[in-house]
């Protein structure tokens, strides 16, 4: 099956489907799987824990597969933020051809990436921020609607209003994000004016995501409530799997006056990995979004991809030309 939108066609992708960066997850592996699935497989450069050893992950991903590919850049505020300039650069010296920015103030690291003639898609969660990144030059927006896994943002728009608002008034290409897992969430995007989806949860759920399986039979066995969001009164909004972690979290920052520095020992990425590597669900925080809700089973990521655009399929080709017949 062919399917073309103007994302399928700059990113040189067979499928508008792709898989968003993802601290700890986004390794080669999982990233080699989706683009060899005709999606867009995405590294997560400070999964990497220098930039040399970034450099090695792309190498060993171009060893995976032939498909192109993309490394996602997050720019969050951090206790001790890590050399983003060395990391950009190696994503630079490495030739890749396609990036994921997400976070804040990307514009040096946008404008570094387009001198290079690099294609950005960058990722936000509102239209104003949005249309910014467009003027800023990057070549396709991913909105984050409110049910998205990560950061959300802080206004609480989902993706059922926040898509079609962009796409009103964003003129470069939109991948849809949050809350997609099937080809009925993939058809309702492009009706919303999305040109694709990206995914995140979804794809934690598969065979080749390098993650403990009992994290992918939690996704499975959790539905849309299983989340919370921390961070509310820090305005750093992040949702995650609801787990006694990201409980404790909550219970905590709802106390009058309490401060980053009182959850810090929950929430540290060193634990969210030990969660993701061992199956202690109750080691850190996991991070996932409400789209837990129709994640059923632990399919590979060729399995995955062909069903979503089989759905998509039958939904466009048949189901919705029924609904206009006589
Ligand atoms: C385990 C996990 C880790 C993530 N880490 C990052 C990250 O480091 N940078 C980023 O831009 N987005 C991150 N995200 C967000 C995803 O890229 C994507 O935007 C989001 O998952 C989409 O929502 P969905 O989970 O409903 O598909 C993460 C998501 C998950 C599930």
């Amino acid at each position: 099956m062919k399917f073309n939108t103007r994302i399928t066609q700059l990113l040189g992708i067979q499928y508008p489907i792709v898989q968003g960066g993802m601290m700890w997850v986004g390794r080669a592996e999982l990233a080699a799987a989706v683009s060899n699935a005709g999606g867009l497989g995405i590294i997560t450069a400070l999964t990497q824990p220098t930039p040399d050893e970034l450099r090695r992950e792309i190498d060993r991903c171009r060893q995976l597969t032939d498909q192109p590919f993309a490394v996602n850049l997050t720019i969050l505020p951090s206790v001790k933020p890590p050399p983003y300039a060395e990391y950009r650069q190696a994503i630079i010296d490495s030739g890749i051809r396609i990036v994921e920015t997400a976070g804040h103030n990307p514009k040096e690291h946008v404008q570094h990436f387009k001198d290079n003639g690099i294609i950005v898609l960058h990722k936000c969660t509102a239209v104003r921020h949005a249309l910014s990144a467009e003027r800023m030059g990057v070549d396709v927006i991913s909105i984050d609607g409110f049910e998205c896994a990560g950061h959300p943002g802080e206004d609480d728009v989902p993706g059922l209003v926040l898509i079609p608002a962009a796409a009103d008034k964003v003129k470069i290409p939109l991948l849809a994000s949050g809350g997609f897992g099937d080809g009925r969430g993939l058809v309702a995007a492009l009706a919303l004016g999305a040109e694709g989806i990206n995914m995140g949860t979804r794809f934690c759920a598969t065979v080749e995501a390098p993650i403990h399986p009992r994290v992918k039979q939690f996704l499975v066995d959790n539905d849309e409530r299983s989340t919370n969001l921390i961070f509310r009164s820090l305005h750093n909004t992040g949702r995650v799997a609801k787990n006694s972690v990201s409980d404790r979290v909550v219970e905590i920052l709802r106390q009058p006056g309490a401060k980053f520095e009182d959850v810090q020992p929950y929430v540290s990425g060193a634990k969210g990995r030990v969660a993701l590597d061992t199956g202690d669900l109750d080691a850190g925080l996991v991070w996932a979004g409400q789209v837990q809700g129709l994640i059923r089973d632990v399919p590979t990521c060729a399995e995955l991809v062909q069903r979503i655009m089989r759905e998509a399929e039958e939904i466009i080709g048949s189901r919705l030309p029924a609904m206009l017949g006589a």
